[in-house]
């Protein structure tokens, strides 16, 4: 057996070869479930696409690395479900490309922080985090205000999403940009339509300025939303992480 070993050792490219297959036997072994990960992810009731204004939230967040300090995983051990709730569940990340669960909390977990704060403490502390929080050692955020959100491109951002598996519809896409508009407008003649693709969507001015619908208001939404989906009365945790 081991005088075969020598037949390797005395030719590089079959050592190579050998190497490639053996390497890719792993690759495929942790790459192959990837492709069938719809059927393993419990289906949740609550669980919907985000809303094109969460969705350009979301984006914000990913654009600004709040992912380096800030997790979106509450692990099943006792001490992270007394502080922030229910273990994440698989479902609530499956519209999430890429997902947000982190390893870095130099921040706490943010996978249950909607509804935690109002909008108003958000917007300060994301100008200004110290005045809110004053031993935080995280950036401020002010130039969101600033920055308006270009509405055309949202029903590009759906459409990439719908591309890797989010069920966007036609009509979410094609209204996509008004979407926005509406999330953050409680007048809106198209209220009813939007909440009816959007279930239990806030609607809302987020970031106290009316007049534009900027990266605050968008981060805000996003904020406001994560964990909020899926109605864990009807979850409670096990017994043992009670
Ligand atoms: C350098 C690390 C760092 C970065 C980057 C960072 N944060 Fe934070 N964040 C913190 C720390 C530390 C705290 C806890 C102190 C505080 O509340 O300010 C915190 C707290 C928070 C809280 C309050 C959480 C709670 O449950 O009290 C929110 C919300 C938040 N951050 C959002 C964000 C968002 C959104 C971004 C990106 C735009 C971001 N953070 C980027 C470090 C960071």
């Amino acid at each position: 057996m081991l005088d075969k070993h020598a037949i390797f050792e005395k030719h590089g490219w079959l050592l190579s070869i050998a190497i490639l297959v053996t390497v890719s036997i792993g690759g495929i072994i942790e790459i192959a479930p990837l492709f069938y990960l719809e059927s393993t992810i419990e289906k949740v009731e609550g669980m919907r696409p985000y809303s094109p204004l969460e969705l350009a939230g979301r984006n914000v967040y990913v654009r600004e690395g709040c992912y380096l300090c800030h997790s979106q995983q509450i692990r099943p051990l006792r001490d992270e479900v007394e502080r922030y709730g229910h273990y994440s569940l698989a479902a609530e990340s499956m519209y999430d490309h890429p997902f947000q669960w982190g390893s870095k909390r130099t921040g706490p977990d943010l996978a249950r922080v909607g509804g935690k704060y109002s909008d108003a403490w958000h917007l300060q502390h994301l100008i200004d985090p110290r005045s809110v929080v004053p031993e935080s050692v995280m950036p401020p955020y002010g130039f969101l205000e600033r920055n308006t959100i270009d509405l055309d491109r949202l029903a590009l951002d759906l459409k990439a999403n719908r591309a890797v598996g989010v069920p966007y519809t036609d009509e979410m896409i094609e209204k996509a940009a008004s979407d926005a508009s509406t999330q953050t407008d409680p007048f809106s003649a198209d209220y009813d339509a939007f909440l009816a693709r959007y279930p239990k969507a806030q609607i809302r001015d987020f970031d106290g300025n009316e007049g534009a619908i900027t990266e605050m208001d968008a981060l805000i939404a996003y904020l406001q939303v994560l964990g909020t989906m899926v109605d864990f009365e009807k979850y409670q945790p096990e017994e043992n992480y009670r």
